[in-house]
């Protein structure tokens, strides 16, 4: 079990070295483990990563994840937040399952962020592969809900700010706006990941997106990986679109 563990943690490839299909997390966001194994199966080899958020996570559970991550390795998207000590067991306990990459919110500020850290590393220590990142700002908050909620100014400046302090914490990226990707990385370094949700291929239906990008206009703004959700699941063929997703970005 030690072995395999390790083995798979050689798979952390840095950011530099990775090919644009490792770059491509899809977001199986699906309402039954059923669907979502299925759409796992036709992926396979074609993706770098799935994303599992809160709604399967909640409906399926760990051994779910356990039996996805047989096919690809997982983005457990759970945006974790609260007290330092809450986050800092309830991520102890989910990285017995060694997902590829997990996620608190930056906004649950500088201690909690540490006991993340902390937990994280200890994990990686042991030999699991599991990276942290921080949500920035959700793009489902405008600069009026950010006011509503006390912070004066743009999101993109607030992104930044937040992602500073993740990287100060020790987090190992962040979640946030292929928008924000370049300054980032500017502020951040290259080896601080970027993961954008938002992605559009060129032509296809934005749906409830407001802010997106093409994967090839994403990779240039600095993205490490591209979350792409509904352009592939709900396609004829998945497979197919995924591997069109991969071309553009050789592209
Ligand atoms: O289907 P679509 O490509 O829009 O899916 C994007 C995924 O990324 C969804 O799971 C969505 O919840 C997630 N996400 C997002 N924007 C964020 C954070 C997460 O779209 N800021």
């Amino acid at each position: 079990m030690v072995l395999r563990i390790i083995r798979e943690s050689s798979l952390n490839a840095a950011p530099s070295s990775l090919t644009p299909r490792d770059r491509l997390v899809v977001a199986l966001d699906l309402p039954t483990a059923g669907e979502a194994l299925a759409m796992a199966e036709r992926l396979a080899g074609r993706v770098g990563m799935l994303k599992v958020g809160l709604e399967l996570f909640c409906a399926e559970g760990p051994a779910f994840v356990r039996d996805l991550q047989k096919q690809v390795p997982v983005f457990l998207d759970l945006k974790l937040h609260d007290i330092p000590t809450t986050v800092r067991r309830a991520l102890e306990a989910v990285l017995k399952l060694d997902p590829r990459l997990i996620n608190v919110h930056t906004q649950g500020g500088p201690v909690m962020l540490e006991a993340a850290v902390e937990a994280v590393r200890a994990h990686r220590a042991a030999g699991g592969r599991t990276e942290l990142l921080a949500v920035t700002v959700l793009t489902s908050l405008d600069r009026e809900a950010l006011a509503a909620l006390g912070h004066a100014g743009r999101p993109e400046d607030l992104a930044l700010a937040y992602a500073k302090l993740a990287h100060r914490a020790g987090c190992d990226g962040v979640v946030c706006s292929a928008w924000e990707a370049a300054s980032i990385r500017e502020a951040c370094g290259e080896a601080f990941h970027r993961l954008t949700p938002g992605i559009r291929p060129a032509g296809a239906a934005t749906q409830d997106q407001a802010r997106v990008m093409t994967p090839a206009q994403a990779l240039k703004q600095g993205s490490t990986w591209l979350v792409v959700g509904r352009p592939i699941t709900h396609a004829a063929d998945p497979a197919a679109a995924a591997e069109a997703i991969v071309a553009e970005m050789e592209a």
